[in-house]
């Protein structure tokens, strides 16, 4: 597409733009009549020929959403129209560089980068919010997908929103915070399930960096400061604005829910994209993600593998146990968001075994914690899988369905997987045929109808 040879415009990286409607979707097997809902999935579709030099995180976000009801199936797909897209339409050309390029001259009244609302989508006090951690979210009618416009909590939340927020389990909160390049560079937010902002704190985490993820437990609100800093003066250099910074170390701050109270833990560089889950035990907060040793943001290789990881913060002496639990490449981790922020025992991960990762993930990959035990499910042909999503059936964790898309190179199409979590191996119980391929994108989530 487009004559080029960047990897995140080829092949399933490169955009499909058109937006449609299926209904009564091919299935191979049959959709659980009690799945009633949409899983909604959104990732990076540029509309317009890139200006510069690509990164992955740059495209226009596209939402598709996977209607299921009655044991049947429908398809939609939309962009997120955002300001700098619908600027971008009326000229019929890209108008904005993207993280590896310069800023460039805009038409007045545009902000200075897109706000792509391409990294995660989430419902939220009966509203659909396409996220972007640079800026406020986007608010979409979650039928027809069609964007509002930016939901700010009725003028009350001022600076961007993490795409990653936690949704508290019992309450229904919306746990989030958000980061800049400048001072106090953290602040963290509470939203109700309402859709009001009640709780906004600064954190001064003392250096300007990318935080893409959070983690919060019961009482606590956890931050890893890791070393990928900011630094604006190298634009104009056009060297890459964010930096690998080793030097700094890893800082995490705990912060207590209660008193706003931040108590700093020192460790090796490394960073971190996104977070299984976290929990109290026996005077420890337990975090697990996935770690990598380092980053490199100059370009759309990340420098190092992401691995399955555990941190054990002892609360009462500031000491860090730092264990790597598996050895495969893994990523996009889920569990049971029932559990969030207490102790779970699965999660669920888009991996690749290898030998040949191929640019992206060849299996999905379920981890039980309390014995090790792992389980893969691999369609097989070189069929390449997204984030898994679980979906909640019975009381019990695990007890549900795991909703994945992947897609078929041989064939250039993509299917939703539906499985029974507690047969992770096995055959699924439903291959819900795309009209067409669906992008890789970033996170998705289940809405119940
Ligand atoms: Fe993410």
């Amino acid at each position: 597409m487009w004559n080029s040879d960047n990897p995140f415009l080829n092949g399933n990286y490169a955009p499909w733009r058109e937006e449609g409607d299926a209904y009564d979707l091919e299935v191979e097997g049959e959709v659980p009549r009690e799945l009633e809902g949409a899983l909604y999935r959104v990732g990076p579709n540029p509309h317009f020929k890139p200006l510069g030099r690509y990164h992955w995180f740059d495209g226009d976000g596209m939402v598709h959403a996977f209607v299921l009801r009655e044991g049947r199936a429908a398809y939609r797909n939309r962009y997120v129209k955002s300001d700098g897209l619908q600027a971008e339409m009326k000229a019929g050309h890209a108008l904005f560089g993207g993280l590896l390029e310069q800023p460039r001259e805009l038409p007045p009244g545009l902000p200075p980068f897109k706000n792509a609302g391409n990294t995660n989508i989430v419902g939220y006090a009966n509203r659909l919010l396409a996220l972007y951690e640079a800026s406020l979210p986007h608010e979409l009618k979650p039928l027809t997908l069609e964007t509002v416009g930016l939901y700010d909590f009725g003028g009350k939340l001022n600076g961007p929103m993490t795409a990653h927020p936690k949704f508290d389990p019992v309450n229904g909160d919306l746990l989030f915070f958000g980061y800049s390049p400048f001072p106090p560079y953290v602040t963290w937010y509470r939203g109700d399930r309402a859709g009001n902002l009640v709780e906004t704190r600064p954190i001064d985490s003392g250096l300007p960096v990318m935080m893409h993820d959070f983690i919060t437990t019961d009482d606590y609100a956890i931050f890893f400061v890791c070393p990928s800093v900011f630094r604006l003066e190298n634009m104009a250099a056009r060297k890459p604005l964010m930096n690998w910074e080793p030097e700094h170390g890893t800082k995490i701050g705990v912060m207590n829910r209660k008193t706003g109270e931040v108590k700093w833990f020192n460790a090796e560089a490394f960073f971190v994209f996104h977070f299984l889950n976290a929990y109290e035990e026996s005077g420890s907060l337990v975090v697990d993600g996935c770690r990598m040793a380092a980053l490199d943001m100059s370009g759309n290789d990340f420098g190092n593998p992401p691995l399955p990881w555990r941190w054990t913060l002892n609360l009462a002496n500031g000491s860090i146990k730092s264990e790597q639990l598996d050895d495969i490449l893994a990523e996009f981790p889920r569990l049971d968001e029932r559990l969030a922020g207490k102790k779970n025992r699965y999660g669920y991960f888009a991996a690749n075994r290898g030998p040949d990762d191929a640019n992206g993930f060849d299996c999905i990959f379920k981890r039980d914690s309390q014995s090790g035990r792992t389980e893969f499910q691999d369609l097989g042909g070189g069929k390449m899988p997204g984030e898994p999503v679980f979906v909640p059936r019975g009381c019990a964790e695990d007890d549900g369905w795991v909703l994945s898309v992947w897609y078929d190179p041989k064939v250039d199409s993509s299917e939703l997987l539906i499985q029974d979590a507690r047969n992770f191996s096995g055959h699924p119980i439903a291959r819900v045929k795309a009209p067409h391929r669906v992008p890789f994108g970033f996170h998705g989530n289940w809405v119940p109808a």
